[in-house]
């Protein structure tokens, strides 16, 4: 584990989702268990976590990390796209207290250099969350897609302004094995990135994306979350880049209004109904020196809602 690890935001993070004795808490992105680990002291002496992680070696981390906490913890390989058959299996659904999901990359993955997910190593081009599940690697993308296909997916998912450029370097320079050697292969296309921004940031994020199929499950994810909670429980949502975070926003903002016909209609006909409340109408970022410490929080943008009690009909 990187010695530097902090959980991203974690005061925010407890403020909203306030852990009590005796809660039902799930850390659906469960990492290093940082965040796993203050909502169960938070929770002392019997609140309970149930943590969700799709790659095995941060789940054997926090299976380390969280055994002081004994059987208040149980841990799951599984994608937090299955959420709600997850949490069902453990008797929860419709019960749980509070949900977290902290999206993206762990400094983990990030760190070890044989995970292939930082331009600032060298090691094969892989990026798989889950290298047990099977599916393309990073390398499987860029040495198989069509220019056209490739050029489509950095800009898509890494807003690469450059990506026309980019995909025709990487299709020239095929086959590309290696983190370094996309790096500098991307570095000569562009010839400069963003101040302070390696030229390769935005190709490695799109790949990321792109190889864990990471919006297709955040999208997957946000009606489970709301469902599994119980009236009155809280989501809490950090993600790190705007793709991610607009999702995010739109679905909470969809899920807070009871009628979500187009403005104009004189009448509402969809029977839509509120599911949360926004805690706060805008994301929480961190502060200045949360920053200083931790950089890699800079990015965070923090979303919380609660879920609203049934309709009562009469
Ligand atoms: C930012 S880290 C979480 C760090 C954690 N909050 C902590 O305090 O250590 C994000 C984690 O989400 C995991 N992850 C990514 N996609 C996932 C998915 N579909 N299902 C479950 N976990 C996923 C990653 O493997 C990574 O460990």
């Amino acid at each position: 584990m990187s010695a530097h690890h902090e959980p991203v935001l974690l005061e925010a993070v407890l403020a909203a989702l306030r852990p009590r004795p005796g809660g039902r808490y799930v850390d659906a992105t469960v990492g290093l268990g940082g965040h796993a680990a203050a909502l169960l002291t938070h929770s002392a002496p019997d609140g309970q976590l149930l943590g969700l992680d799709v790659d095995p070696e941060a789940l054997a981390l926090a299976r380390e990390r969280l055994a002081p906490f004994g059987d208040r913890v149980r841990l799951v390989h599984a994608s937090y796209a299955r959420l709600a058959e997850v949490v069902r299996a453990q008797g929860w659904y419709g019960r749980v207290d509070g949900l977290l999901l902290d999206l993206g990359v762990s400094s983990l993955q990030l760190d070890r250099a044989a995970r292939g997910f930082s331009f600032r190593q060298d090691a094969p081009l892989d990026m798989r969350f889950d290298p047990t599940a099977g599916g393309p690697t990073a390398a499987d993308l860029v040495n198989t897609l069509p220019e056209d296909d490739l050029a489509a997916l950095l800009w898509r998912y890494g807003e690469e302004r450059r990506a026309r450029a980019v995909a025709r370097a990487i299709v020239q320079h095929r086959p590309i094995t290696t983190t370094a050697q996309l790096a500098r292969v991307v570095a000569q296309a562009t010839r400069s990135g963003r101040k302070g921004m390696h030229p390769a940031t935005r190709t490695f994020q799109a790949l990321r994306i792109a190889v864990n199929r990471e919006l297709a499950n955040v999208e997957r994810v946000l009606p489970q979350a709301i469902e599994v909670l119980a009236p009155g429980g809280r989501l809490a949502i950090i993600a790190f880049h705007s793709l991610e975070d607009r999702i995010v926003k739109h679905f909470l903002q969809r899920e807070s209004r009871d009628c979500v016909c187009p403005p104009k209609q004189p009448v509402c006909t969809c029977g839509h109904r509120a599911q949360v409340r926004l805690v706060r109408p805008f994301p929480m970022r961190p502060a200045a020196d949360e920053v200083a410490r931790n950089p890699r929080a800079r990015s965070a943008r923090l979303r919380v809602a609660e879920k609203r009690p049934p309709e009562v009909t009469v």
